[in-house]
């Protein structure tokens, strides 16, 4: 029979394999800290919804010891059976190796963690600072009282908006968020020293996301890359806010395109096209791009050996952005979004920058 501890050993080689190379105080974390006291119940997406599966059992194990994220809360009600909308999450754990050894903590390092969620990242972080240097944040009341059950004394668990950082503002050494911004907030450069660093999902339109790995810098800003890795976390709440559902019209005026919806599947390219399309736009499903503030919608349907068919309503064609994105994309040489970097001024703008070999720099603010 597979024990937890098996199963735990086996997770460390599958986040070993499957990433560059990491810090071996890394991979000693998920090896000590066991992930299943956190995700004691987990759904699954199944015929248009997400489920409940389960607890406990051999396949229950299998699948928190999987190299897989798992969704803990849907539609912010806790213990619901069925949902729509994923609300919180357990990170996939070689996503979650690879934003801990950009952190780069140290024993001794004070740690902010915006997104408490189940309490595992946390719980690492602690592993790898010690007992009493983390402080995780989260926006709903349940989730932090469950993690504060799981964590015990070693680590502080704070109810608020992560926008702010911590309510009593640091500083600390590491800031890491595990959920997605636009914009790296003010409040976690202020709470972190010079010389700290910051690792941070920024969430694009296409939903595709980077994180970025940056230093603060002597003058209060930051500058820093992305991970080579895509991250899909869900979005930064503001307080008081549903999760977003979309209303998308259906219907509206036709034409083709050789650009086909899968486009926005590589990941290099929607780091690069979700830089130029105006920042309420969403991807909605496979091939639906959205603007919630002008209703202009974007409907790509693919057919094998075919251009691919666009219908778009609104007041603007969503996808003829993305066209236009491709063919700067191809021209400055199909780059990497580890190839770019983020500077943030203090007080300024941040500001995304790629230097094409052979001359050339595209900047592109956040
Ligand atoms: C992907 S989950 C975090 C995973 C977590 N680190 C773990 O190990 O389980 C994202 C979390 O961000 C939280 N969140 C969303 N908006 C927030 C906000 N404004 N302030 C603090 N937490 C927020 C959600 O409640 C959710 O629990």
């Amino acid at each position: 029979m597979t024990t937890d501890i098996d199963a735990r050993v086996r997770l460390a080689r599958d986040i070993e394999r499957g990433a560059s190379v990491l810090s071996s105080r890394v991979v000693e974390a998920f090896l000590n800290v066991p992930r299943h006291p956190f995700v004691p119940a987990f759904y699954r997406w199944e015929d248009g919804a997400y489920r409940a599966q389960s607890a406990g059992g051999g396949a229950w194990l299998g699948s928190v010891y999987a190299d897989e994220v798992l969704v803990t809360e849907v539609d912010d009600a806790p213990g619901a059976e069925v949902g729509g909308v994923a609300t919180s999450s357990s990170t996939a754990p070689g996503l979650m190796a690879e934003m801990l050894d950009a952190l780069d903590v140290r024993p001794g390092d004070r740690v902010l963690e915006v997104g408490t969620g189940t309490g595992y990242n946390a719980a690492l972080l602690c592993h790898l600072a010690g007992a009493g240097n983390v402080t995780t944040v989260d926006r709903t009341a349940h989730l932090v009282e469950a993690a504060r059950e799981r964590l015990g004394a070693d680590v502080a668990v704070v109810r608020a908006d992560g926008v702010h950082g911590c309510p009593g503002g640091g500083p600390f050494d590491r800031v890491i968020a595990t959920c997605s911004v636009r914009r790296i907030p003010r409040a976690w450069l202020d709470q972190c020293v010079t010389g700290g660093l910051i690792v941070a999902p920024i969430g694009n339109a296409l939903g595709g996301g980077a994180v970025a790995c940056l230093t603060k810098l002597p003058d209060g800003g930051a500058a820093g890359r992305f991970l080579h890795r895509p991250a899909a976390f869900m979005p930064l709440r503001a307080d008081g806010n549903a999760a977003a559902v979309h209303d998308v019209p259906t219907g509206g005026r036709r034409r083709t395109s050789v650009v086909g919806a899968r486009v926005l599947d590589d990941h290099g390219f929607s780091f690069w096209a979700g830089l130029r399309l105006p920042p309420a736009v969403v991807r909605v499903g496979g091939g639906t791009l959205h603007d919630p503030t002008d209703g202009s919608t974007a409907h790509v349907d693919d057919h094998p050996g075919r251009p691919s068919t666009v219908t778009t309503a609104g007041p603007r064609d969503l996808w003829q952005l993305v066209e236009a994105a491709r063919t700067t994309w191809r021209r400055h040489h199909r780059p990497r979004r580890e190839w770019f970097t983020l500077t943030i001024a203090p007080g300024g703008p941040q500001l995304v920058s790629y230097g094409a070999p052979g001359g050339g720099m595209t900047c592109c603010p956040l």
